[in-house]
């Protein structure tokens, strides 16, 4: 029996991991072991609850504005312990945030096989998104199995030189999770609030936009949602305090705009498969809402998801005041836009990831996802 040691902390790579760890808790052939850094606490908690999981070991490392430095040697120093503890034959991580980077060098030091879930996203830009690019490139060079959710991450890899025994097309988990989420009897307060407009669904948190961008993005949004009272915003707003204080500051007072507490899992998908359109930074919500035919106008200066560009969903807005209002402002404004930015494609994924990766574990006989696969 193999022995897995699944390591996560923040709310995304716990939302993309929990199909997984239900997959392999369900066969026979491994030993599943979960480690949450808590990275996130207070995001990452309910989405434990709501998937099921009971970490076998929390390291409970979160501090209140914590650095880059702060998670990493506590992710460094803690996965340590608990591989020493547990002996996995494999550490699986998740994605490209700082407890992803921290497990896999912890691994990679103890001799241990890492599996990198989400692997091969690039921008192939260092400083965006920050630190991800490097996370992710770092764990790509220590990692064993390479599960890459399209072709083109997939490619990535391929050109850096990974072996291509070692990089598996899975589809990304995200979409295996929806299908967990969405329910057609869904309601909720606030979207009785935005009943009969237009409901806008709005995220930030990329570290790089901390700061002036971010002030840049509010105030694009909020210019265009006072000269458009037929839409209704909604804003779940991250724990990051810089976060809050850039919105408490650009987007007081303005009526068309609730900004909310961080929303649960299962109310996040069902309030972005009832948007009209999203703007955010995040990298999930791209992909989440690609599958439901939700545009998304991206504030950031480059993404690792291109697919959904040449897909049509996703459009690239940059993070300045002017490029945001302007594209925020014709895709209400003209139909035809919005209509060919609305349809639903599938470049991510086709719900069946985690059983494509639990095979390549068992050493089963796989087949490559192709995004025309349904
Ligand atoms: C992290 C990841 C990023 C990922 C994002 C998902 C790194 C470097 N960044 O960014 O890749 O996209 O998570 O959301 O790993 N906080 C709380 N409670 C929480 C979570 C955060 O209070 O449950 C506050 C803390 O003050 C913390 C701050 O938010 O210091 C930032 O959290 P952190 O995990 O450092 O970075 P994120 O911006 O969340
Ligand atoms: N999400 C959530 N509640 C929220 C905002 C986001 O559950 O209030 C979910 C969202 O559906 C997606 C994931 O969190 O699955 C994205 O997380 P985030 O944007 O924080 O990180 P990223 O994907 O950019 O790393």
């Amino acid at each position: 029996m193999k022995k897995l040691l699944f390591v996560f902390g923040t709310r995304p790579e716990a939302i993309k991991m929990a199909p997984l760890i239900a997959e392999c808790k369900r066969r026979e052939a491994f030993e599943t072991v979960v480690c949450v850094t808590g990275q996130h606490r207070q995001m990452l908690d309910p989405v434990l609850e709501a998937f099921g999981i009971v970490p076998d070991h929390d390291l409970n490392i979160m501090k209140d504005r914590q650095d880059l430095f702060d998670i990493t040697t506590a992710v460094l120093e803690g996965v340590r312990r608990v591989c020493s503890l547990e002996k996995p034959d494999l550490v699986l991580v998740h994605g490209d945030t700082s407890t992803t980077f921290g497990a896999a060098l912890a691994a990679f030091y103890m001799q241990i096989l890492v599996g990198h879930v989400e692997a091969g996203l690039r921008t192939y830009d260092m400083e965006n998104p920050y630190p991800e690019e490097f996370n992710r490139s770092a764990v790509g060079m220590i990692s064993t199995y390479n599960f890459a959710p399209t072709p083109l991450a997939a490619e990535n890899l391929l050109r850096e030189g990974k072996r291509p025994d070692r990089v598996f097309v899975t589809g990304n988990t995200v979409v295996d999770a929806m299908a967990r989420t969405v329910k057609k009897d869904y309601t909720h307060p606030e979207l009785e609030w935005a009943k009969g407009s237009k409901l806008i669904f709005i995220t930030a948190h990329r570290r790089e936009n901390l700061g002036e961008p971010m002030r840049h993005m509010f105030r694009a949004i909020r210019r265009v949602l006072e000269e458009h009272p037929d839409c209704r915003a909604v804003y779940p707003i991250h724990m990051n305090p810089e976060v809050r204080e850039a919105a408490a500051a650009e987007l007081e007072g303005c009526e068309s705009i609730h900004i909310i507490e961080p929303l649960g899992v299962v109310d996040c998908h069902n309030f972005e498969s009832r948007a009209y359109l999203c703007l955010t930074d995040s990298g999930g919500i791209q992909e989440e809402c690609s599958a439901f035919g939700v545009p998304v106008l991206v504030m950031r200066r480059v993404t690792e998801r291109p697919e959904g560009i040449e897909a049509g969903t996703l459009k690239l807005v940059g993070v300045s005041e002017d490029s945001i209002y302007t594209a925020f402002k014709e895709l209400l404004e003209d139909p035809m836009e919005y209509k060919e930015m609305s349809s639903a494609c599938n470049p991510y994924g086709d719900g069946h990831a985690a059983e494509r990766i639990a095979d390549i574990l068992e050493g089963k006989e796989y087949k490559a996802w192709k995004p025309d696969q349904r």
